[in-house]
């Protein structure tokens, strides 16, 4: 039998189905979903809810405000995700939460390249962490500040994926010059008109020489990543001090 090759599929278990595909329904990622370059599940963690109230969640364990996800109703509903007949296997299992690791572009390429994740929300004050160990979910972050909710954060996550799924963005190679790939961030753009405000675009960009050009860029884009990012200009540095080994390329 020839390898099959799956659509690249998000999965989200969230209180707030609705949510969903809200922004990845519209622009890049929402025509690409449209014509089945990738495929979207929102599941609503309660119908994993088993007592006649539906409820999802509990006070704390030992005191303190709001309110916690039980373990048992969201192991449910993540083994009734795994277990519909047309899921892909061994998907990685993310946990949208601002205690968890940072989301990098490097994390994004390869969620990218896999089946497809599958997404829980958190909500409330947090999910009780037997469920985080017994499921083994990644705790994953989009920033240090707190969201009301994991949806949104879900939503950034997808959508970093998606327009690098194969035959997503216009032009292959237009993703490749962009902050982060290379470790630094983007240079600056300009377009017409020629004279904006009093402001001209640069000299440079319209001389038509795309060596000086590119050096022109790469040196905008390392001081404003100095400036803004010491801790990328501080990464790349020390990647470009390291000492070649013999297994590096
Ligand atoms: N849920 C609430 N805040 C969040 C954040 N910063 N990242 C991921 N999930 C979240």
């Amino acid at each position: 039998m020839a390898a099959e090759t799956k659509t690249w599929r998000a999965t989200v278990l969230t209180l707030f189905p609705e949510m969903f595909p809200g922004p990845l329904g519209v622009s890049l990622a929402g025509k690409a979903l449209s014509s089945g370059l990738w495929a979207l599940e929102a599941r609503d963690i309660r119908d994993s809810a088993t007592d006649r109230h539906r409820s999802v969640d509990d006070t704390p364990a030992g005191g303190g405000p709001g309110m916690v996800l039980r373990a048992d109703v969201l192991a449910r509903a993540i083994d009734a995700a795994e277990l519909s007949a047309d899921r892909p296997r061994d998907r990685p299992r993310l946990l949208m939460s601002p205690r968890g690791r940072p989301l990098t572009q490097s994390r994004v390429v390869e969620l990218a390249a896999g089946p497809g994740p599958l997404v829980v929300c958190g909500r409330f004050e947090g999910i009780d962490q037997r469920v985080i160990e017994a499921r083994q979910l990644e705790e994953v972050s989009i920033g240090d500040y707190v969201l009301s909710g994991g949806e949104i954060a879900a939503m950034a996550l997808i959508d970093a994926c998606v327009r690098l799924l194969p035959g997503v963005m216009g032009k292959p190679d237009s993703g490749a010059d962009e902050s982060f790939s290379h470790g630094l961030l983007e240079y600056p753009q300009y377009t017409r008109p020629q004279e904006f405000e009093g402001q001209p675009i640069p000299d440079i960009l319209l001389s038509g020489d795309h060596a000086r050009v590119a050096a022109w860029r790469q040196a905008e884009a390392e001081a404003l990543t100095r400036a803004r990012r010491p801790d990328l200009w501080a990464a790349r540095t020390k990647d470009q001090k390291r000492p070649k080994r013999p297994t590096d390329g």
